[in-house]
């Protein structure tokens, strides 16, 4: 079948935010132990960090790393994890059953963002904790030096403050499962009373209020409309999270999950705009998609709690296959598509924990099938994203209805004068042929790198014998002619391009 678009460098949504290729790190089975950090493998630096998994942590593209949870943060005492490391409490962590050692805190963590290079990105524990721990965090991290908790970093070791810029005002609060669980009102007023309070001690830091952490929650709307009444003049961010997963064999819908994606921040926007309004408010409160992915959830709920508190257990080490693949590259279309309001995302999360790099203890370090997408929408999503309307047949879903068989996204960057395009043909059968028109960027661009996703396995995946199993190829059969591209797009496949 055929699809088409027209690209236009005048037609811009947004810019491209670096903020969008985020991750996240959590203290939650093996992400930080044995994921980032584990002293004694032979590839560990003189910190305990693993410097496989810094590599390819660069490689990857990650640009603002969330900590130290997730569910864990909501039970977590910061002061834990700072001091020398041989008095550090070992502690019963509750949000995922095991033994926290704190070997790896604040400081630990913050040392790894600088040799990553990656921006840190801190939740504070609004669950069982409140706005002093919140305040007491942020002088120990940001506070230059002279006070009790600031010379308490220094005399650490780390004499410049972190000067840490984003701030989560909890996590998931709206969800049962959540340490510290509170209603709407509840949360509201705490997000909005712990965010004044650290916004006096620091005018340039950006707040991010809780959203739903899903837009199936029976709360969604009425939860982000009651947080954000409460707190709207006091924060700047609204977040989401979303995992996806394939059920019962419905591919279909799976392949569509960015459909979901779109209308979920659509929704948020909406629900935001109107407390906006409601207040007579010219501000516009941004979306920090901050947990997104796919998770095999159903999997994990169906497991039988456990009865064991192990330190740093195998928990979601979620294996990707190639489809899963294919939607992670779909959901960055989505993410870069609604840039005008999502200005920073996180994929959740970064090592083994549902993640796009796995290891071994003592072992290797692997990229997943997720890893290949993630990386290149990196690399390339540069400048401002361009409006993009696909013409192309469509298909049903279960779950979303009709969808369009083909999606994509694109950027051009006027310093440059590259353009980059992402795109999915979801359909399961047939190829699809894409046109694109280019007349608007003169007659000028030609084809710098071409790589696409497609096996005939779709479940084909990495593993640590066979690392390379699912990669990029260069994609065959690109032309460019008088300014109209064209490319064939096999069933179920990611492709990217970059034209200069
Ligand atoms: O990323 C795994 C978990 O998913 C996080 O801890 C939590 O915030 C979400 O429910």
């Amino acid at each position: 079948f055929n699809a088409s678009f027209a690209l236009d460098p005048a037609h811009v949504v947004a810019p491209v935010h670096r903020r969008t290729f985020g991750s996240f790190v959590e203290h939650m089975g093996r992400c930080v132990y044995t994921g980032i950090y584990e002293p004694g493998h032979p590839l560990a630096d003189e910190d305990g960090f693993r410097t496989d998994v810094l590599d390819l942590t660069r490689e990857l593209g990650v640009t603002t790393v969330r900590y130290p949870g997730g569910n864990f943060v909501s039970g977590y005492r910061w002061e834990d994890g700072v001091g020398p490391i041989a008095d550090r409490p070992r502690r019963r962590e509750v949000a995922w059953h095991s033994v926290e050692t704190n070997e790896v805190g604040l400081d630990e963590f913050a040392r790894w963002c600088a040799k990553a290079d990656v921006e840190l990105m801190y939740a504070v524990n609004l669950g069982t904790r409140g706005i002093q721990e919140a305040l007491d965090v942020h002088e120990y991290a940001n506070h230059p030096s002279g006070t009790y908790l600031s010379d308490l970093r220094v005399a650490g070791g780390a004499k410049d403050p972190h000067n840490i810029r984003m701030w989560c005002l909890g996590n998931e609060m709206d969800g049962p499962w959540q340490t510290g669980h509170k209603t709407a009102l509840e949360y509201g007023r705490l997000a909005a009373a712990t965010g004044r309070a650290l916004r006096a001690a620091d005018p340039g830091i950006e707040l991010v209020a809780c959203g739903s952490s899903g837009a199936g929650m029976p709360t969604f709307g009425s939860w982000e409309a009651t947080v954000l009444e409460e707190c709207y003049d006091v924060v700047d961010y609204i977040s989401c999270h979303a995992y996806y997963e394939e059920h019962d064999g419905d591919l279909g819908s799976f392949l569509a999950s960015s459909v979901d994606m779109d209308r979920f921040i659509a929704g948020v926007a909406a629900t935001a705009d109107a407390v906006g309004a409601r207040l007579r408010s010219r501000k516009k409160i941004q979306i920090s998609f901050d947990e997104w992915n796919v998770w095999y959830l159903s999997r994990f709920r169906a497991a039988p709690p456990s009865a064991e508190w192990p330190v740093a257990p195998r928990v979601i080490e979620d294996q990707y296959h190639v489809a899963d693949a294919v939607v992670v590259g779909g959901l960055l279309i989505s993410l870069l598509r609604n840039s005008d309001r999502v200005t920073a995302a996180s994929l959740a999360q970064l090592v083994n924990v549902i993640a796009p790099i796995r290891t071994e203890p003592g072992g290797p370090a692997w990229r997943q099938t997720t890893f290949h997408p993630f990386a290149t929408t990196a690399r390339l999503a540069a400048g401002e994203v361009l409006a993009v309307t696909v013409d192309a047949p469509s298909y049903g879903t279960a779950r979303y209805g009709d969808v369009p068989a083909v999606d994509a996204v694109a950027t051009h960057d006027p310093a440059t004068g590259d353009a980059s395009i992402f795109v999915v043909n979801r359909d399961q059968a047939a190829p699809a042929a894409l046109t694109v028109d280019l007349r608007a960027f003169g007659s000028s661009l030609r084809v710098a790198e071409a790589w696409i996703l497609a096996d005939d396995d779709l479940h084909a995946t990495n593993t640590a014998d066979a690392p390379d199993r699912v990669s990029l190829h260069p994609a065959e059969g690109v032309t460019v002619d008088d300014a109209r591209l064209t490319l064939p797009l096999p069933p179920v496949s990611w492709t990217a391009l970059r034209l200069t």
